[in-house]
């Protein structure tokens, strides 16, 4: 009975929760027509976010922005918080309107990279916001006084890309994660010859993604001969190749790949943090992904040769045009 009463109390909430994130969805258009439109930019910065931020005491109000600022709305896990971050970075380079990040994007990237320039909305957030100002992209963009709001799940691969080494600067991972990968690859080299090795991060994306793929695009999911091509790939281009798999189904990764030789799974079930498997691309030499932003930001980070499996209209197709020495295999 106590458990009936409990599950219906569980269900409400989860009900209850949905309604809520339906009705944070539908608020930017709101702000449209004006009838919840948010007064200063704290206010604003809230509405930016999916979930709660605790309001802070601010020490140190700066002056109001003059002209217009680029932001964004979260959306997605850290993959595509890095290229909402990155898209907010680029084009407030290109149009040189003050950058902001909503404060939840900046706490949780703030964890893990150490260099982030762009602030949050804090020393702004007494400043009255003018919605009516706000445009939705770079291409209806006009003059210095607009301001730019970019949707969540935006990604500009060619404006970000122009500006790679840049960018990979932004994203310096904290020491401490800096320290953990290399010694994920050392542990693995170690008991191996004595060699000059290549190491090759590749990344499976299987749980959430496969039912993704057939529902939305109706594509089969990457199979055990698209990682196998990718690998051969490698071993015929650099000597000693090693291969570092991280992923969310390390189960799979090891029956498929765990008896071949020089390949290593980093990722353990509910051990390792997205921020760790994201250090481990990044430390390797070259990447071989599926598909996904997480496996893209891996493989900038590593700043070698990528290999992605090929989907039509798919980010990582866009981003292979821009980056050379990245290829689409099947
Ligand atoms: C932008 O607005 C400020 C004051 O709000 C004004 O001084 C400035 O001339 C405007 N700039 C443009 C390009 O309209
Ligand atoms: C793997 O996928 C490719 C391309 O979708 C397909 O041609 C091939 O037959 C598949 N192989 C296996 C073993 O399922
Ligand atoms: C390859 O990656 C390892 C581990 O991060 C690094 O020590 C080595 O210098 C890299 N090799 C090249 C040629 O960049
Ligand atoms: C990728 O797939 C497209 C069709 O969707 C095809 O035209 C193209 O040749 C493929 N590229 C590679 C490198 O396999």
């Amino acid at each position: 009975m106590l458990n009936t009463n409990r599950n219906i109390l569980f269900k409400a909430t989860i009900l209850a929760l949905c309604v809520i994130s339906l009705v944070h969805v539908f608020l930017f258009p709101l702000y449209e027509v004006g009838s919840v439109s948010p007064r200063t930019y704290g206010d604003f910065e809230q509405s930016l976010c999916m979930n709660n931020i605790k309001k802070r005491k601010v020490w140190r109000l700066s002056r109001c922005p003059q002209d217009g600022i680029v932001t964004i709305m979260q959306g997605g896990r850290l993959g595509n918080q890095m290229w909402e971050y990155a898209s907010v970075w680029a084009v407030s380079r290109r149009t040189g309107l003050e950058p902001y990040v909503p404060r939840c994007i900046k706490l949780k990237l703030d964890q893990i990279f150490e260099q982030l320039t762009v602030p949050a909305f804090e020393e702004i957030a007494h400043c009255p916001v003018e919605i009516k100002t706000f445009v939705k992209s770079l291409e209806d963009w006009t003059f210095t006084n607009q301001s730019i709001i970019l949707p969540r799940y935006s990604l500009q691969p060619e404006l970000v890309l122009s500006w790679v080494q840049d960018i990979v600067q932004e994203f310096t991972l904290r020491k401490k994660l800096r320290e953990k990968s290399q010694q994920v690859l050392r542990t693995f080299a170690k008991n191996l010859p004595n060699k000059q090795y290549t190491f090759v991060g590749v990344h499976v994306r299987r749980t959430d993604y496969i039912g993704y793929l057939r529902r939305k695009h109706n594509i089969n999911p990457a199979n055990q001969s698209f990682y196998s091509n990718a690998m051969r790939h490698f071993k015929l281009r650099y000597p000693n190749p090693l291969f570092i798999f991280v992923s969310d189904d390390p189960t799979w990764c090891l029956k498929h790949f765990g008896h071949k030789e020089n390949v290593y799974i980093a990722s353990h079930k509910n051990k390792n943090t997205p921020a760790l498997d994201l250090a481990i691309l990044a430390a390797c030499n070259h990447t071989i992904y599926d598909y996904g932003t997480f496996g893209e930001w891996g493989a900038i980070l590593a700043g070698g040769e990528a290999v992605f499996y090929n989907v039509t209209r798919s980010s990582s197709r866009k981003i292979g045009e821009v980056m050379k020495n990245w290829y689409a295999m099947t």
